[in-house]
């Protein structure tokens, strides 16, 4: 499947950030708790890892995730931080005032000589598109200071928050990789909105998430579409929703694209129920398989 993946606002985006990331003490990267793994971005890990800056992971939207993939991605990030890794990770909810309120404590936590007006907190936020990092910086500020959408890519330009006189906050687009090596990363990230609609054919990732969740959630989706989708590829899901619904073009056949973006938003908004894409398991399974996608001559110097 082709996803118009790295738009050229993200390279001078990834540029500045890494400039920015020279200046401040800690990164709060904000993913998505439905994909924890996909949505994070291995370019931001690797620019901190490089400046050496400890990161406080933010797995948002954990109201829409599985309670149970959650905990079991938490336990392995606790794992690895227990193998040095300076990560420390929190599941919440940025709509939540009182979970946010929990950050600046835990952010300090991980520099904690950065504790006075003199040497305040400076924290970069960085994520990739749509994990709500807007919002959460917004419920830090205490005031709109960000653009809060549901589609893709709202904030362009980095700028500078002084939430209090001992908290810092840099605020940074959305930024994804120039190479997607697993195509399910790319699938789940469409489904989960944090690509331009634009990049990506609705009816494709539908498939592959009507597909994910017959095998993994057969019970939510009978209980939402009224039939039973045991044993139902993701094009025959797409097809028994069109039919319930009553989607259907001239002559009979059915609308296969309105029952996708039904099934894509009733996903994205929970309507469906609690949902997660990937846990630790199902994640190392995919990566323990060899990389799909070929590495494009001249994309290495992309990444450099
Ligand atoms: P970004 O800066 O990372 O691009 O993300 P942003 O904050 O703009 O959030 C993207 C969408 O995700 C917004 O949806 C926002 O309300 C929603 N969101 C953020 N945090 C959470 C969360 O913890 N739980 C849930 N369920 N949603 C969250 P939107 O449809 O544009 O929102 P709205 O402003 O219409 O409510």
């Amino acid at each position: 499947m082709s996803i118009g993946w790295f738009p050229g606002h993200m390279a001078s985006a990834r540029k500045k950030a890494a400039e920015t990331l020279a200046k401040v003490d800690i990164v709060v990267e904000v993913v998505d708790a439905r994909l924890p793994g996909a949505s994070s971005n291995p370019m931001i890990d690797s620019l901190r890892r490089h400046r050496q800056r400890p990161c406080l992971k933010v797995l948002n939207k954990a109201d829409l995730a599985d309670p149970q993939a959650t905990a079991a991605w938490m336990r392995a990030l606790v794992d690895s931080a227990a193998k040095g890794d300076k990560v420390r990770a929190v599941a919440l909810t940025c709509r939540k005032a009182s979970d946010v309120a929990r950050i600046p404590r835990l952010a300090l936590e991980l520099a904690p000589h950065r504790d006075n007006p003199l040497k305040p907190l400076r924290v970069m936020v960085m994520g990739i598109p749509n994990v709500g990092k807007s919002t959460l910086i917004n419920a830090l500020a205490k005031r709109k200071v960000a653009n809060v959408g549901d589609e893709p890519a709202i904030t362009k330009s980095q700028q500078r928050i002084d939430v209090n006189d001992q908290f810092v906050l840099f605020d940074t687009p959305g930024l994804l990789w120039p190479r997607i090596e697993h195509p399910s990363d790319g699938l789940m990230l469409a489904a989960s909105h944090a690509v331009g609609v634009n990049a990506y054919i609705d009816e494709e990732v539908a498939n592959f998430l009507g597909e994910a969740l017959a095998g993994r959630y057969p019970a939510l989706l009978s209980a939402r579409y009224r039939f039973d989708p045991s044993g139902m590829d993701g094009p025959d899901l797409i097809d028994a929703i069109a039919k319930r619904r009553g989607f259907v073009l001239k002559g009979g056949i059915p609308d296969r694209e309105k029952a996708a973006i039904t099934l894509l938003n009733d996903y994205r908004s929970g309507a469906l129920g609690r949902i997660s894409l990937e846990t630790p398991a199902s994640r190392a399974a995919m990566l323990a398989e060899p990389a799909t996608v070929p590495v494009p001559p001249g994309d290495e110097a992309a990444e450099a």
